[in-house]
């Protein structure tokens, strides 16, 4: 497989990045994934502009964001994916003597990409639902940044994939507020509920196309917390994400939740999401 790293299209295995990176000492960057369907990105618009608005948090010049788009275009045709993949990209603010500052010379951000095949979770997972478990949300408060610092996320989903599910659902102060990986909507009398854009959740790309289909469908949706009870009463749970999609949930920490199956309206977004990406 080739990857892209600092203008070069390079062998994954031959790609080097100096130890003196600043991803690499203090995880200082931030990352992307962006979903293929039939060899063409999906939405790419959007998460090039979460990408800027993540580079200028950072304070990282954002000027390579234009060339992205051109260079995984390229990199698809390299690693021949025509069916369905990902994109993963992430930069950092570049190479320089460990200082927890700034380096003070111009030094030139990282800028890494691959392109590989990804046929999606299985079938079963998108009709049946997914186990969850619940953790208390330990992350730092800025996570509107979707930063390459993930050890919470990292030890939220292997908690996860320990006690047999899929994904870990992150609780702060009594709100059930999104997935290691995925944001989390509910329904409650019909409604979707989703936690607002804040700095407590990530701008999921999928969470906000799910809010626009909804629109479209007709379907009422409020951005508000999701109280821990009426997370338990729920009509129907689902997760959304690049490479998760729609998914509903079926058990949260073992027990059955939104009656154990897919809900109706799951079913429709999921249908509206198949026609917005062409599959
Ligand atoms: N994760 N919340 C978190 C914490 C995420 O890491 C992600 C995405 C999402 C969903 O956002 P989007 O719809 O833009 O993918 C929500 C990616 C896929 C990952 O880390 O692999």
């Amino acid at each position: 497989m080739k990857v892209y790293l600092n203008g070069q299209v390079v062998d994954a295995a031959a790609a080097r990045v100096p130890v003196d990176d600043r991803g690499f000492l203090f995880a200082d960057g931030v990352y992307e994934v962006a979903r293929l369907y039939g060899g063409k990105p999906f939405l790419m618009d959007e998460h090039m502009a979460r990408l800027r608005n993540g580079l200028g948090a950072l304070q990282i010049d954002a000027e390579l964001v234009a060339e992205i788009p051109g260079i995984a275009e390229r990199l698809i045709a390299e690693n021949g994916v025509d069916g369905d993949g990902t994109i993963y990209l992430q930069v950092t603010r570049g190479v320089a003597p460990r200082t927890h500052a700034f380096p003070t010379t111009a030094v030139r951000p990282t800028l890494y990409l691959t392109a590989k095949p990804f046929k999606g979770y299985p079938a079963e997972y998108m009709e049946r639902g997914v186990a969850c478990i619940t953790v208390p949300d330990t992350r730092w408060s800025r996570c509107d940044i979707k930063s390459i610092a993930l050890l919470p996320n990292v030890l939220a989903n292997q908690a996860a994939h320990a006690a047999g599910g899929f994904e870990a659902l992150f609780v702060r102060d009594g709100v059930v507020a999104e997935g290691s990986h995925a944001n989390l909507f509910g329904v409650l009398d019909g409604t979707l509920v989703t936690y607002p854009r804040s700095n407590y959740i990530l701008p999921g790309i999928t969470r906000q196309l799910v809010l626009d289909m909804a629109a479209e469908l007709g379907i009422p949706a409020e951005e508000r917390p999701l109280y821990w009870d009426e997370f338990w009463r729920a009509d129907e749970l689902f997760l959304s994400g690049t490479t998760t999609e729609v998914m509903p949930i079926a058990t949260v920490d073992g027990k059955q939740v939104a009656g154990g199956s897919r809900g109706p309206l799951t079913a429709r977004l999921q249908e509206a999401y198949r026609s917005r990406a062409g599959i």
